[in-house]
């Protein structure tokens, strides 16, 4: 079996530390390095010099060289549902929802099309790099029985749920109380646990739940305290003022969330774009994470993420494509243009960081930093190797790159899914660029 011993060679890219906090010394960087994996799990890396007398002849070696070889992305929020919502015109979030991505999700409920829509979405995420990711299906259990089938299938490790949302869209979206409640915690025997898969407990945002299925959410959240959870925060201005109108006791947005136990650690939060100090203080205090999503809120016009005023909350910051309201499935192209947005708010997003943020960052953010988002001895074999000269404009570049993070910042500027030369999920080939050189040994 193919997937059980493997080893790469390559220049090899991880990240031990944030380079935010430590600068160059959070990098383990082998320009001629190479990885020994056994049965998924990464079992050795180093310079491939000393590596090398390690290797059994037996073991099947993929040499990468020239390329680069990382940690698979990770995405820590995007929707199912919207492959066929992305690009969208002429709309920002409210009426986004109700004229495109309701009536769309409303198709969800027939199997066929939920588990069309699960392989092209896996078979897309691969070819971009990402190996790893926290999706919202829709209400329709059968949505989250495909996305979760096809994940286990193809060995991915995922967190996935089944969206809970009781009001404010069409009648074939909507649940109830008691069985947004029933639906999770069958979704829970069934999936969580299953290969490397988990389930989130997913209330869409409060303007889509009423007040007792918020508070059926939070008892999902007693009943499982280690269960990820995901929603929506603070995206825009209406959004917000509606929150307001929705439930006149709370004192902010944020608040809602709190009041029924659904603010700490492993929450997601997409968006927090417009978050008060106390806001951001009550996240920071129960270790939530904020998940910015920068493609998608420029293309709603949702606003600019403070990057720099969450860090210094002590906020863990994810960074993810929020498909369809984003529009790149590219990892590379969602950090691009995150690092436009700070640039629109006089800030900086450096290569090493926004590296880091697609890898390890995004796994802590999502708890997940013990087994992913590193390569080191231990951690799952979820690896993505790309091409930083994959295309006329990268090559052009990359004649003038000197530094390593010249190359990655030019990287993350120029690149998408065409840099993409190998993903692995669990040491198995996922996704090979057509030309890839073939398996060999030595
Ligand atoms: N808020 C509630 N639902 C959604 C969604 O599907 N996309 C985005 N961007 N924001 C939301
Ligand atoms: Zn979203």
């Amino acid at each position: 079996t193919a997937g059980r011993h493997l080893a790469l060679r390559g220049r090899i890219l991880s990240f031990e530390a944030d380079p935010a906090r430590e600068g160059r010394g959070a990098l383990r960087y082998h320009s001629d390095g190479l990885i020994l994996i056994r049965d998924g799990i990464i079992r050795a890396v180093g310079p491939a010099a000393e590596l090398s007398s390690l290797l059994d002849p037996e073991t099947p070696v993929r040499n990468h060289h020239p390329h680069l070889i990382l940690p698979g992305f990770i995405d820590p929020h995007l929707h199912l549902p919207q492959t066929q919502v992305i690009a969208s015109y002429g709309a920002e979030l409210l009426e986004w929802l109700q004229k495109y991505t309701f009536p769309e999700e409303s198709r969800y409920g027939n199997p066929r099309i939920a588990s069309d829509a699960s392989r092209w979405l896996l078979d897309t995420l691969a070819m971009n790099g990402t190996t790893t990711a926290a999706v919202y299906c829709t209400s329709h259990p059968v949505s989250l029985d495909a996305f979760m089938g096809e994940s286990e299938r193809r060995g991915y490790r995922m967190i996935a749920g089944k969206v809970m949302m009781d009001r404010g869209a069409p009648q074939a979206l909507l649940d109830t109380p008691q069985r947004a409640y029933d639906e999770t915690r069958e979704a829970i025997a069934r999936w969580h646990g299953k290969g490397r898969l988990e389930v989130a407990i997913t209330p869409r945002f409060a303007p889509t739940s009423t007040e007792a299925q918020l508070e059926a959410a939070g008892s999902l959240a007693a009943d499982y305290p280690g269960l990820p959870i995901q929603t929506h925060l603070s995206e825009n201005q209406a959004e917000i003022a509606y929150v307001a109108e929705l439930f006149p006791w709370s004192a902010d947005y944020t608040a809602v969330y709190e009041r029924y136990g659904l603010v700490r650690e492993r929450a997601l939060f997409g968006h927090c774009i417009h978050l008060s100090e106390r806001e951001r203080g009550a996240l920071a205090e129960a270790k939530a994470t904020a998940v910015f999503c920068p493609t998608s809120n420029l293309f709603l016009g949702s606003g600019l993420f403070d990057r720099a005023g969450l860090r210094k909350a002590g906020i863990p910051i994810g960074i993810a494509s929020d498909i369809g309201g984003g529009t790149s499935y590219s990892m590379l192209t969602t950090a691009a243009e995150g690092y436009k947005v700070l640039a629109l708010r006089g800030e900086r997003l450096p290569a090493l960081e926004a590296f880091h943020m697609m890898t390890r960052g995004n796994a802590e953010a999502m708890g997940l930093g013990a087994v992913i988002g590193q390569i080191a001895e231990g951690f799952e074999a979820d690896i993505t190797v790309l091409d930083s000269r994959a295309t006329g404009p990268l090559c052009r570049r990359m004649d003038r790159a000197e530094t390593l993070e010249e190359e990655l910042f030019a990287l993350m500027m120029l690149g998408d899914e065409r840099s993409t030369v190998a993903t692995y999920v669990a040491g198995r080939a996922i996704y090979l660029r057509p030309e890839t050189e073939r398996i060999g040994t030595g």
